[in-house]
């Protein structure tokens, strides 16, 4: 490095942790050291948050183990959504984990705002489902007989405290931000649109008692929904999202859909400011890694197709073996045998 890198380095360090991304506290998910905290002073050698997350920290220590699996679950599901997107969610090994694409109010951005508030009211209200936070359990109140003629009783996730968790620490670095900041309105907008993507997909289990497994007795509770499947309607919301500019109603600010003739979004709509660059070439300085050398399917004309996903510049294609069991067979009692198959497959890499 120059020595002017060197020294700009170090003059900018200390701003983009001040000022830093909202997002920013993703990268607990890169630090194990959350796991075995046991003092408050051990948040202090935490990074990425802000002051106001460092508060929350020392003051709920017990539940920082499950915000950093809340990030954790996040990256992965986000990663599992955009596989097959120029985009795809990587982690850059930064402070800001996914560069400052995130930063920049885009639809991504959305998706990644809603995703993480989701991960930790979802991680944080499975922990308290299963007794491993003191200050919350299950929600043992439903009670009574339903409409379908069943027991309510046991164990329901009780999401209150799992939300308003999520609310007070995911949301911090917008409410410093200011609330006539349009970026603020939209980061706040679509971190409630993750919560609600829980909320509104809650699912009823339930256990058979009777003689023999006869039912006469059914007793149910509520689930949260799996967390692949509030990265699947998160997912559909980022395909809809609406674009939204910044208006003054009254003394109010609010954010309005830029083209007036469309309808208004809700709640449960993710929202963003500006539209996405391309993603086709590196771009180091902003997080974006390109797609030359990603795999792409010949045959789609969907964005995971080579004509897309390449960005026209075109593709390799090589040729390589893939080992897969076939053949298997069912032995008495009780094993499956199978054979190992070797297939030739074709694969396209962008240039
Ligand atoms: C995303 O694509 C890049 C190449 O652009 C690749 O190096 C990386 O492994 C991919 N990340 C994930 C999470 O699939
Ligand atoms: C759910 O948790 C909240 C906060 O921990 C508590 O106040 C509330 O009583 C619980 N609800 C039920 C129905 O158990
Ligand atoms: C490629 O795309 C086609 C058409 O969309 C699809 O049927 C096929 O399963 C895809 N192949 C792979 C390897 O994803």
């Amino acid at each position: 490095m120059e020595p002017q890198t060197i020294l700009c380095t170090l003059l900018l360090l200390p701003l983009v942790t001040r000022g830093g991304s909202a997002t920013n506290w993703l990268y607990l998910a890169k630090q194990p050291a959350v796991r075995n905290m046991r003092n408050k002073e051990a948040c202090e050698r935490l990074r990425g948050l802000t002051d106001g997350q460092m508060q929350l920290c020392r003051r709920h220590i017990s539940v920082m183990d499950f915000v950093r699996r809340g990030a954790e679950i996040s990256i992965d599901e986000c990663q599992h959504q955009f596989r097959n997107r120029r985009w795809n969610c990587s982690t850059l090994g930064g402070l800001q984990v996914f560069g400052r694409v995130i930063t920049q109010g885009t639809r991504e951005a959305a998706f990644v705002h809603a995703i993480s508030s989701a991960g930790v009211a979802f991680a944080v209200t499975r922990a308290c489902s299963r007794g491993e936070l003191e200050k919350c359990g299950c929600d043992r109140k439903v009670r009574g007989v339903s409409p379908e003629g069943f027991q309510w009783s046991g164990c329901s996730d009780n999401l209150s405290y799992g939300i308003s968790f999520s609310q007070s620490f995911v949301d911090n670095p917008e409410r410093r931000r200011g609330m006539s900041s349009s970026r603020a309105l939209m980061n706040l907008h679509n971190n409630e649109a993750g919560r609600k993507a829980i909320l509104s997909h809650m699912k009823v289990e339930c256990k058979c008692h009777g003689v023999s497994g006869s039912c006469e007795v059914r007793t149910c509770w509520k689930v949260m929904p799996p967390f692949r499947k509030v990265g699947n309607v998160l997912k559909e919301k980022f395909e809809g999202a609406s674009e939204v500019h910044q208006k003054k109603i009254g003394s109010r600010k609010v954010l309005v859909p830029k083209n007036s003739h469309y309808k208004p979004y809700t709640v449960q709509d993710l929202i963003y400011l500006s539209p996405s660059p391309d993603f086709c070439d590196k771009d180091l300085k902003n997080g974006v890694l390109g797609t030359t050398g990603r795999q792409c399917n010949k045959t789609s004309h969907a964005i995971d197709g080579c004509e897309l996903m390449c960005c026209g510049r075109g593709f390799n294609t090589a040729e390589a073996e893939v080992v897969e069991r076939c053949s298997c067979k069912f032995r008495w009692c009780c094993s499956v045998k199978c054979k190992q198959c070797r297939n030739i497959v074709q694969v396209h890499t962008c240039r």
